[in-house]
């Protein structure tokens, strides 16, 4: 179980140097409560794969802090993070056991070890470790290829996980079942996770909360609990109480539409 960092974002601002003067996200604040799952919507270009680099430190803020601590340190430890894109970024070359395990090679962990960090990685994942393994990512559906990037990412036991549109390209029936996977890795796991979607659905099914952002520049428009119980599963679907939820959601993310 790791224990998942709180995120403090204050009077965030980001520009960019190609369009000078113009705001991509203007004094944006928002608590991460530690172990929370997040879900981040809004319309194309309003700032939410920026807002994801932030938090992850690739992008620099022109205004504003980001600070992220894990509940029993007082000092800042920067937190173990792992960040999943739309694209499995697999390496093609590697086997799946070897490209799960790449983190922690990096990280210069002993062979042995990082095996079995791998092995139990996989089983978490729904992979088959026998039948899986020593195969190339070629060889796997895009579902599964999937699987291996969400398995890469939970190796390393983050603190804190960010997830940028990571089911987009997958059929419907393959993303509810990654949906219900990913949950249960995150209520087995603790980590805080800042999942991002177009899928109004996806986003309730997940999400304890869900921010929805507006664009130029992005702010937040709304912010819904999500106080569905846990575990959630396919009758959740069907619930009226979900139902209302995703409704309110999308009347939010139409409203930014409209903007
Ligand atoms: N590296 C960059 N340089 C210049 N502009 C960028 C860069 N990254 C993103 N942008 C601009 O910032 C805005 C928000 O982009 P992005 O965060 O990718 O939006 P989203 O993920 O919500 O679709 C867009 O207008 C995009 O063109
Ligand atoms: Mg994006």
């Amino acid at each position: 179980m790791t224990r998942g960092c709180h995120i403090s974002i204050r009077d965030l601002t980001v520009t960019f140097r190609e369009s000078p003067g113009q705001e991509t996200i203007s004094r944006l604040d928002c608590e991460i409560e530690a172990g929370q799952f997040l879900g981040l919507i809004g319309p194309s270009g309003c700032g939410k794969s920026t807002l994801l680099r932030c938090i992850a430190g690739l992008q620099p803020a022109h205004a504003g802090a980001i600070q992220q601590q894990l509940p029993d340190q007082a000092e800042m430890v920067a937190p173990k993070l792992a960040y999943v894109f739309q694209s499995p970024t697999l390496l093609p070359w590697r086997s799946v056991i070897e490209n799960i395990a790449l983190p922690l090679e990096l990280a210069g962990i002993r062979r042995t070890e990082r095996q079995a960090a791998a092995a139990a990685a996989m089983r978490t994942t729904g992979l088959r470790r026998e039948h899986d393994e020593a195969k190339l990512p070629r060889m796997l559906s895009g579902g599964m290829q999937m699987r291996v990037s969400l398995a890469r990412a939970i190796v390393t036991q983050p603190d804190l996980m960010l997830l940028d549109e990571p089911f987009a390209a997958l059929d419907d029936i393959s993303r509810k079942q990654l949906n219900t996977e990913l949950m249960e890795l995150w209520r087995t796991a603790g980590w805080t996770g800042v999942f991002v979607t177009h899928n109004v659905a996806e986003a309730v099914f997940l999400c304890q909360r869900i921010v929805v952002m507006s664009r130029n520049p992005g702010r937040i428009a709304a912010d819904i609990a999500i106080p569905l119980p846990y575990p959630r599963a396919s009758e959740t679907r069907l619930d009226p109480e979900y139902m209302r939820l995703v409704s309110q959601v999308a009347d939010a993310l139409e409203q930014t539409m409209r903007e």
